[in-house]
């Protein structure tokens, strides 16, 4: 091991447009465990991380809530921060990609694109929605797959066969925001030659990761290395590309390139310079990252790097999905648990155990099994591993004044060998291999139990007081060293076991030293077992409160898998889009509010030949204003005093008339002919209708 490092860590940035779940963990916290772990060796490691903003459906989503797209990153960012924090990931920084730094960096590296030659421009068909007035990213769009014919596709691959293709070649697409049917349009967009880079990359890429992963992507360079499409159109949330009006960076340009805006934060807020941490060949540079996204981190990014002539990164690693219970997380199952869920009804300690149990530094996938869950937790952390101490600290204080003495023959040799396994467990945490930290650190608690039993220090405590004292002793020393060798996976835990031993904060050298002759502190709670309820109700809580849809911005999404549609809030009953709809849970379904309420009036609205402004009584005394698209079929006179169904609890949504705060039932015939749904006479305003 050379000396004091210095390096730069980051995991993958979360869009800020959905919940962080146990999914994304699986990469925060292996990360965390790994920075800990090199900090605790005397190294410099700092951890970066940043939301990642930009894109089509964080735009989409806060039109639809009604808000700017960056009230919802605020809100966004600050949910993310509480249950970083509450998980115990301590980033360095966590940034956001929205931000000055980040649009600096991207402006420099584009500049350096362009001017070596390396940005061409080319017409690109694309699907359209006139009525949203923009372009369709992939998952915006649904129709039949052109291969098999299956309704209620996206726009970029095919669920039930498999096929991958256009978005044009979608059969009766419909816009996934609006229901209509989008146009297809020409536009110019900028594209980053790639294959420039060709040489430079088939030399990086083995170099930089890991076999199978490095295999895979030579796997490409067979043919020309096609260029990558580096520009969106307006309307877009994002940064403006300099010299290109009304074109954006897609998503994925500023997107790594907010580890350095998060860096530059960190320099900024700790009186270092960017360049000292980044270009500096001395600080290494590592990103963790998902399987999903390597062509992004070892294609795209080196070369993006390379032509802005900043250091690359000195290794991408790379881990797999997480599977639940052996399948894909899913939301109708309740497994697609998010942070705050699990911290609802479980320790989130018991996670980042488990997870370390499981992570073997490869690219296979997770399994958290919750059978096999509750047996690690209850048998390992409580049983084998914290008994130690709450028993033996117990007893201490209860019959030998709370003083440890020295330790008995026996205990110091089982001591001596749990302090020769420092070497070979650093070697599996710097492999980030936490599976094999784990074994041997069941291993020595194993030992430590049988030593425990043989001793049997409760008997002996009768007979020969000092010498129970001496087995104490031992047994609370082997306890300290696992907790010591636990300390980066169980940070919280380690830090009261500090306060147990009345000591400063423990680094790696500590597992050699040893505890006697003084008081320790009383026991207090390290951890408890895990019980079959409360992860029963987590299961069911996550069953009936789905996060809010959110569209993922990319093909493929490992650790944020959100099958559900983006849902139309149209005031505009949508026209029946021609591609089934996708299937909801029943639960997602009963979230709507839907209520009998009384037209109270209704009038034309300037400027708009479609909608109608009505205002509705919902039975409570809050009139409210709805704008609806059925202008053409009903004249506002008509409407007043009769009795629709709404829908109350959708967010309200401001438009260019004011605020719509609902939305009417209507059905659409297959010529586009509306018809108000009502109720029988009778039902009285705000009654619910299911
Ligand atoms: O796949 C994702 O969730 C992306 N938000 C990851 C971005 S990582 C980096 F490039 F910013
Ligand atoms: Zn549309």
């Amino acid at each position: 091991m050379s000396e004091n490092r210095r390096m730069v860590v980051t995991s993958a940035l979360p869009y800020a447009n959905g919940d962080i779940h146990i999914g994304h963990l699986v990469e925060y916290l292996q990360t965390d465990f790994w920075v800990r772990f090199q900090n605790m060796r005397g190294h410099a490691c700092v951890y970066v991380c940043a939301d990642d903003t930009h894109g089509t459906p964080i735009m989409v989503r806060a039109r639809n809530e009604g808000i700017t797209p960056e009230a919802l990153v605020a809100r966004s960012h600050e949910q993310h921060v509480r249950d970083f924090t509450d998980f115990e990931v301590a980033f360095n920084h966590y940034g956001s990609t929205n931000c000055e730094e980040n649009r600096a960096f991207s402006n420099r590296i584009f500049a350096r694109m362009e001017s070596g030659g390396h940005v061409s421009s080319r017409l690109v068909p694309q699907l359209y929605c006139e009525h949203d007035g923009m372009f369709l990213p992939d998952r915006f769009v649904k129709g039949a797959c052109p291969a098999c014919g299956a309704l209620g596709q996206y726009g970029d691959s095919c669920d039930t066969c498999g096929a991958t293709y256009a978005a044009e070649e979608l059969k009766a697409p419909a816009c996934t925001i609006c229901g209509r049917p989008p146009v297809t349009r020409d536009s110019e967009h900028l594209f980053f030659e790639i294959d420039h880079f060709r040489d430079y990359l088939r030399d990086w890429i083995p170099a930089h990761t890991a076999k199978d992963v490095a295999n895979k992507l030579l796997e490409w360079f067979g043919e020309s290395l096609r260029g990558w499409d580096i520009s969106r159109d307006k309307p877009y949330f994002g940064f403006e590309i300099p010299g290109h009006p009304g074109k954006f960076f897609y998503v994925w340009v500023d997107a790594p390139i907010g580890y350095m805006a998060s860096l530059e934060n960190w320099c900024k807020q700790n009186h270092a310079r960017f360049d000292d941490w980044w270009n500096n060949p001395d600080v290494e540079l590592f990103h963790f990252i998902g399987k999903d996204i390597v062509r992004f981190h070892c294609l795209f990014w080196p070369a993006m790097l390379a032509c802005g002539g900043f250091k690359g990164p000195d290794q991408v690693f790379v881990h797999g999905f997480l599977t639940v219970n052996g399948e894909k997380m899913s939301k109708s199952k309740g497994t697609f648990i998010s942070a705050r869920t699990f911290l609802d009804h479980v320790e989130a300690q018991t996670l980042r155990f488990y997870y370390a149990c499981k992570l073997n530094g490869t690219t296979d996938d997770v399994d958290l099994n919750f059978d096999d869950f509750i047996n690690r937790v209850n048998s390992d952390l409580v049983g084998k591993i914290t008994n130690l101490a709450s028993r033996g600290a117990q007893m201490l204080h209860k019959h030998l004044n709370g003083r440890v003495g020295v330790c008995d023959a026996a205990g110091a040799e089982l001591l001596a060998h749990a302090q020769g396994r420092a070497d070979a467990i650093a070697d599996a945490y710097e492999k980030r291999d936490f599976a094999r930290v784990m074994v041997e650190v069941r291993d020595l608690a194993d030992r430590a139990n049988q030593y425990v039993d043989v001793q049997a220090p409760w008997a002996l405590i009768k007979r020969d007081p000092e010498a129970a004292r001496c087995v104490l002793t031992a047994t609370l020393n082997l306890f300290r060293t696992l907790a010591i060798y636990l300390k980066p996976i169980l940070p919280g835990y380690a830090a009261k076991v500090e306060t147990l031993f009345g000591e400063p904060p423990y680094v790696w050298t500590d597992a050699r030293t040893r505890v006697e002759n003084r008081t320790i502190a009383p026991y207090a709670y390290l951890a408890t077992r895990v019980e079959r309820e409360p992860i029963d109700r987590m299961i069911e809580a996550s069953r009936s409160h789905t996060p809010a849809p959110t569209p993922p911005q990319t093909p493929t999404l490992p650790h944020s898998h959100t099958p559900t549609l983006p849902h139309s809030h149209t005031p505009t009953p949508p026209a029946k889009p021609s591609a089934a709809p996708a299937v909801i849970p029943f639960e997602t379904f009963a979230q709507t509010d839907l209520r009998v309420a009384r037209v109270l009036s209704a009038e034309t609205v300037e400027g708009s030949d479609k909608l109608l402004r009505l205002m509705l009584d919902l039975g409570d005394g809050k009139p409210r204003q709805v704008f609806s698209g059925i202008r053409k079929a009903y004249a506002p006179e008509s409407l007043v005093g009769r009795s629709v169904v709404a829908v109350a609890n959708l967010a309200p949504r401001k438009m260019r008339f004011g605020v719509s705060e609902g939305m009417v039932l209507a059905a659409s015939n297959p010529d586009g002919t509306l018809f108000l749904v009502t109720p029988d006479p009778g039902a009285a305003p705000g009654a619910s209708v299911a």
